[in-house]
């Protein structure tokens, strides 16, 4: 079964970057010599001391290392602001688009750099320099741009926690990274409702060693009242207004950090990705260009959080390397319509759109009328990210948003990988609805079985790379070994990705979805591990088992078996009581969507909880459970089944 095919239309061909032949001819000149391939490309940046090395990299076990461009000297700031300034000082880089539909504003590239040396003036007053970790815990406000892009003229290292997380999630991340200086506003503003941000970082703080932290920069965003230690908090306005707005851009290494991004895995606690300077800034800039065929004087629009790498990799670094017009959006997809979204595009007139599966399954479910009060005339590329696109909302996606006019790229990568791996280019790749396509330029996907034998041809496996490219995450922040063993012990010489997929016969790659433990709820990735961790820290639980089933609108629900301590009930009132529970622990993400009261759990007879059953009955698919004999007490099945939360 291949899927309908949708050709390349003309319109997507005229004027862009490439074709089906060149990209043919590219993608096989990267993989031959990615030498050759990558110091050509790895010119499109400016360099301040010119790398003469190109790849160095190895995915042996035990010795994995990867440098690209690691003799040359930049900074990414300079490169997203400074050299645009002769040629495009008076043009917007950012347009910032607030909650409240009456509220936005352009920000040139001469205003971004005004802003941006001033925040990194604040900051250099306050300590930090080149290798220091700041944390950001922001909003979506331009603010929060500056802030990394001052981290980045410094040489410091930015680590951005999405402000959806919990005041112990955010402590934890501080902790990890060791940063001294933090970066909120007074509160957010999502949906009309406010985010209690600084007060997060203040219950944060209180959970870490009294001398960690020694500033809090505290951005005006509503003004509302926040409790501000003397000392240590500083509202930013306040600060900026005794610097200048003139600060050196400092070259660093092409392998110095550029930021740290903590992630769910299979196991243990997030874990921080660390990504680099120059080979970065060089995906993250080309993939943004020829994944989106983005041209000059196109708005562009991604609305993901700058919390996720998305907002780093194409909110930010990819479209300001450019020099393009990207758009920042504070708001959520249904406020104060339904329709916002839609109208935000005629509003700023947007060429190119990024979003995510759920935002289109979710505003499906309102039907056709909400956007087709929109024009949405000025659209040319959709985009989608975060999860596997289910052909349903593929095809609302292009019939309806993009009136069939639209090319629609459907981009796979993740957090580890920098930039987009696998994707279709607009003029020149036919598309399959339900299918990320083909790999981007340097991108060599190889498909495995369990034992990690090579497949060849059309097949279903699980999804490898074989090879570095320049995006790629270097480590994991402070424990280079977690790295090695996470990514490339599975398949010993390759990059594991976590995911399973199939290839058909035409080479094009459709994403299954995650084969660890690992789930997708909404886009947002989550660790069964910690949801179970944060389960089993209540006191009346005693146990807990969670996994993903089928959720029409997330993508991926969360289902959570509890067991509890001997004499508890299990009644809504708990369920609603662990919710809150988890919420509070971790975040609202991580909110169990179903919770199951259960005596007991699957185990093997050496106690390993077997969570493919339990995957099977949150699914309400319970027919065929495979071997249940070696279970150490088979009749849990019968009870699990029988109380199951699901009923599809
Ligand atoms: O399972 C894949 C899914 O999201 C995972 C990566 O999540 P994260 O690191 O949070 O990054 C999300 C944004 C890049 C992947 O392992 N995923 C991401 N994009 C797609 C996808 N699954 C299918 N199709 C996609 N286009």
């Amino acid at each position: 079964m291949q899927g309908k095919v949708i050709e390349v239309k003309d319109a997507w061909r005229e004027g862009a970057h490439v074709d089906d032949s060149k990209y043919q001819e590219m993608y096989a000149a990267s993989v031959a010599d990615p030498n050759a391939f990558w110091a050509e490309h790895g010119k499109r940046i400016d360099w301040m001391t010119p790398f003469s090395t190109v790849k160095n990299t190895s995915f042996e076990p035990g010795k994995v290392s990867i440098k690209w461009f690691e003799d040359g000297k930049t900074n990414v700031a300079h490169n997203c602001i400074d050299r645009h300034l002769e040629t495009r000082g008076d043009q917007t880089a950012i347009i910032w688009e607030g909650d409240n539909p009456d509220e936005s504003k352009h920000i040139t590239y001469r205003e971004l750099h005004a802003q941006v040396c001033r925040m990194a003036n604040v900051l250099r007053n306050r300590g930090v320099g080149k290798g220091d970790r700041v944390t950001l815990y922001m909003p979506m406000i331009p603010e929060a741009a500056y802030a990394m892009l001052a981290c980045a003229r410094l040489g410091a290292i930015h680590a951005i926690v999405f402000g959806g997380f919990s005041p112990d999630s955010l402590a934890s991340r501080i902790q990890g990274c060791g940063s001294k200086l933090v970066i909120t506003a007074d509160e957010g503003l999502r949906g009309g409702r406010k985010v209690p941000l600084k007060a997060n970082v203040d219950e944060a703080i209180k959970r870490l060693d009294a001398d960690l932290v020694d500033h809090v920069i505290v951005v005006r965003r509503t003004g509302g009242s926040v409790a501000m230690e003397a000392g240590r908090d500083v509202y930013y306005d306040e600060a900026a207004e005794q610097v200048t707005d003139e600060c050196p851009a400092v070259a660093v290494e092409a392998e110095h950090p550029l930021f740290i991004l903590y992630t769910s895995g299979s196991t243990g606690q997030p874990k921080g990705v660390v990504h680099t300077t120059g080979g970065y800034l060089v995906y993250a800039s080309m993939t943004h260009e020829y994944v989106f065929d983005y041209r000059e004087g196109d708005v562009y629009w991604c609305t993901a959080d700058v919390g996720w790498v998305t907002g780093h990799s194409y909110i930010v670094y990819g479209p300001l390397a450019n020099g393009a017009t990207t758009l920042m959006f504070e708001g959520i997809p249904t406020y104060p319509s339904t329709s916002r979204f839609w109208e935000v595009i005629d509003k700023h007139k947007v060429n190119i759109f990024y979003t995510a599966p759920t935002a289109i399954r979710s505003l499906m479910g309102g039907g056709e009328g909400p956007v087709k009060k929109t024009s949405r005339a000025s659209l040319r590329v959709l985009g989608s990210v975060g999860e596997p696109i289910n052909p349903e909302a593929w095809e609302w996606y292009y019939n309806v948003v993009g009136d069939k006019r639209c090319s629609i790229v459907d981009t796979w990568w993740q957090t580890e990988t920098g930039g987009i791996l696998i994707t279709p280019l607009p003029g020149a790749t036919a598309l399959k609805p339900g299918s990320a396509t083909r790999p981007f330029f340097g991108v060599t996907p190889e498909m495995v079985d369990a034992e990690g034998k090579v497949l060849e041809g059309a097949c279903e496996g699980n999804l490898c790379i074989a090879d570095s490219w320049p995006g790629q995450m270097r480590t994991v922040y402070g424990d280079h070994e977690r790295f090695e063993q996470t990514y490339f012990s599975t398949y010993p010489g390759k990059y594991f990705t976590g995911d399973g997929a199939r290839r058909d016969a035409d080479g094009y790659y459709w994403i299954t979805g995650r084969v660890d433990d690992v789930i997708n709820v909404s886009g947002h990735r989550m660790g069964t591990a910690e949801v179970e961790s944060s389960l089993v820290a209540h006191p009346k639980v005693a146990e807990a088992a969670v996994v993903g089933y089928p959720h029409n609108v997330k993508g991926q629900g969360i289902y959570a078996y509890v067991t509890l301590n001997d004499g508890e009930e299990g009644d809504d009132a708990l369920r609603k009581e662990l919710v809150t529970w988890v919420r509070k622990d971790i975040g609202p993400i991580a909110s169990p969507d179903l919770i199951q009261f259960a005596p007991g759990l699957p185990k093997t007879r050496s106690g390993k909880i077997m969570r493919r059953i339990l995957r099977k009955i949150a699914e309400d698919d319970f027919s065929s459970l495979g071997d249940t004999s070696t279970l150490a007490e088979p009749a849990v099945v019968d009870d699990l089944i029988e109380n199951r939360q699901n009923r599809a």
